[in-house]
């Protein structure tokens, strides 16, 4: 049964996005930096929670010193599990902010606190917080790309690997839901679990510049490519992709189906982990551009790339970019992302587990 439709929140168009710039480094100045970080993260008991998106060299350091890879839902789990003092927390402000949240105790430190995230930067708390208010009788169910202050007033958070999940066993119990910021993973999982929810009008900047048409022709020239889709990206694209999923489980598709090439629809970032998985398959970027192509970042998220080995380095040094979420929010979000990891256990839901669509 489709649910009754119901009139949309404002929509939240984040106009500022900067430039994607990345870090550009000669040999000796990497190498340099390379061994100044991990003296560091040794002399400081810290370890690297990097995301997929971020750069070769901070993947390759965050893994070989201890720390790790990994999609949103991973880094903080791991960063949650970590017995070290100081978390160093390599996305965007959301991962940094959620890390915080968790271990209160630790310090969490990020190489840019400019890095942010369209749909955290769509969701502003003072706006989102009387919506709630105007629907008591409605779950809030917040992805987790969003900040403290939003966490604090939804009863969920979740990530994309697991957000189907959690929404089908709302809705099992009879509940109705509002759902924010992205609209797009919000359709996704409003079409695949049924459930009655209200979206908020976010959008990630980056995602939802991938085009069907050119995509389309991309099969056309790849027939046997299978393709690859984060559910953030437009509904048309969704509908084309073999395998929809957060970061993770994109990664372990390219592992574990036969095909020997994929079209990727989400930050090229992902392609470091995606290669070292499986080196001999070929991997090729879904397109942004072709007919009405507006993308501003093509396929890399700016702030992702703000990320990078010179302000790692600062950062470690000087103790500088340390995250802090008042107590007030941090006691009411810290519930709302346990359900999360709770859920998580208690339904055996393995963090890397693969959708099908
Ligand atoms: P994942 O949880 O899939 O890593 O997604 C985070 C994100 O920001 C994707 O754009
Ligand atoms: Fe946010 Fe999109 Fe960047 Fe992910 S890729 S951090 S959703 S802006």
């Amino acid at each position: 049964m489709t649910p009754a439709a119901h009139p949309l929140p404002p929509a939240h168009p984040v106009l500022d996005v900067p430039p994607v710039v990345e870090e550009s480094l000669d040999d000796a100045e990497r190498a340099a930096l390379i061994a100044r970080i991990r003296h560091l993260l040794k002399a400081q008991d810290a370890v690297l929670v990097a995301h997929y998106y971020t750069s070769a060299d901070l993947q390759r350091l965050a893994e070989e010193t201890g720390g790790c890879v990994s999609d949103s839902l991973e880094m903080a789990r791991f960063g949650h599990a970590s017995k070290a003092k100081t978390l160093i927390v390599a996305g965007v402000r959301f991962m940094g902010e959620t890390a915080k949240i968790l271990n209160p105790e630790k310090r969490v430190l990020m190489p840019d606190l400019e890095a942010e995230c369209s749909l955290d930067l769509s969701c502003p708390a003072e706006e989102f917080i009387p919506f709630c208010d105007a629907h008591p009788e409605r779950t809030v169910v917040v992805y987790a790309n969003t900040s403290a202050a939003v966490k604090a007033r939804a009863d969920w958070v979740v990530t994309s690997s697991i957000a189907v999940r959690v929404v089908q066993h709302l809705k099992d119990r009879g509940e109705k839901i509002i759902w924010a910021p992205d609209r797009y993973l919000g359709d996704y999982v409003q079409r695949t679990t049924g459930a009655d929810m209200i979206l908020w009008q976010g959008a990630c900047v980056v995602h939802e510049k991938f085009k069907a048409d050119a995509i389309r022709q991309l099969k056309r020239e790849h027939p046997e490519a299978g393709i690859l889709v984060h559910p953030e990206s437009p509904p048309e694209v969704i509908a084309m992709a073999d395998v929809v999923g957060s970061t993770t489980q994109l990664i372990r598709a390219v592992q574990e189906l036969p095909n020997q090439s994929f079209i990727v629809a989400t930050d090229i970032g992902i392609f470091h982990k995606m290669h070292q998985v499986a080196p001999h398959k070929l991997l090729l970027e879904a397109p942004t551009g072709g007919k009405g192509a507006t993308c501003v970042s093509c396929a890399h998220c700016p702030w992702m790339a703000m990320n990078g080995l010179r302000k790692l380095a600062h950062v470690l040094e000087t103790g500088d970019n340390e995250i802090h979420v008042a107590e007030d929010i941090r006691v009411k979000a810290v519930r709302s992302i346990n359900r999360m990891l709770e859920f998580a256990g208690q339904n055996s839901i393995p963090v890397a587990g693969m959708s099908g669509d």
